[in-house]
């Protein structure tokens, strides 16, 4: 049968290979993550077309797609084998708890998963006091006060803005991200206690690690590989 060799990716019977599906999570991460792949050869030309109102873009000559998914949804898209590998935060990551792998830190999108509130809910937080937590991110903040802290708390799922909970008496502090922090400062707000480090992630479905191994392990290589670069380009 006659077959392309490709380069890059060990790909050596590109006529007969199946597509690799990648779940980008909507939003900020889009750009940077396709920056990223653009440095290991990865593109995909239609994804740069914003007016378009397509869900799946595909490189043929790599044999790749890409769609682009709630971001809470590329977990499941990943664990179901919708997708062989996602680009998502940490935070879903673990808010979610999907069986898959996390293979890569992509190394941007970074920002601190936060109990936050105003500088008087400091103290209820030391005392662990029976409070109310508002956040979008309620089996994250449930398993740091009950698992870490041993606090009980009641907490309330929010869908977003949940700044504003401790501002109106919905909750005395919030469970969130904070990248610049500004946001909480605009609100007479501060970051009380830190909880984790979050950035973005690759993640591979667990079948596909096997079955599409020498493809997707030559591009989790080329991705440390570039990202370890850049890291001590930047140090
Ligand atoms: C996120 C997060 C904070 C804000 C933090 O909200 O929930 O509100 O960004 O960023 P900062 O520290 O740079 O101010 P997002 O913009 O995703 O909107 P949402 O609150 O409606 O979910």
């Amino acid at each position: 049968m006659f077959c392309i060799m490709h380069k890059t990716f060990g790909v050596e019977r590109r006529d007969i290979m199946r597509y690799i599906t990648i779940a980008l999570a909507k939003g900020r991460l889009v750009q940077s993550a396709m920056e990223v792949f653009e440095h290991i050869g990865i593109t995909c030309e239609e994804l740069k077309d914003k007016s378009s109102r397509k869900l799946i873009f595909v490189n043929d000559e790599l044999k790749l797609k890409f769609f682009l998914a709630k971001a809470n949804d590329v977990p499941t898209y990943v664990e179901y084998g919708a997708a062989d590998i996602g680009i998502v935060g940490k935070d879903t990551i673990l808010e979610e708890g999907r069986k898959l792998y996390e293979v890569v830190d992509m190394g941007f999108g970074k920002c601190r998963m936060c109990v936050a509130g105003p500088a008087s809910a400091a103290s209820l937080l030391q005392h662990g006091e029976l409070i109310r937590v508002a956040t979008k991110y309620p089996n994250i903040a449930k398993d740091y006060f009950y698992n870490k802290k041993h606090q009980t708390v009641e907490i309330i799922k929010l869908n977003g803005s949940v700044e504003l909970a401790p501002i109106v008496g919905l909750a005395e502090v919030i469970v969130d991200i904070v990248e610049t922090g500004s946001t909480l400062r605009e609100n007479g707000l501060e970051v009380l206690e830190e909880i984790c480090p979050i950035s973005a992630r690759m993640v591979v479905n667990e079948v596909s690690m096997k079955m599409e191994y020498a493809r997707i392990n030559t591009m989790i290589n080329a991705l440390k590989e570039h990202l370890h670069g850049t890291k001590q380009k930047n140090s």
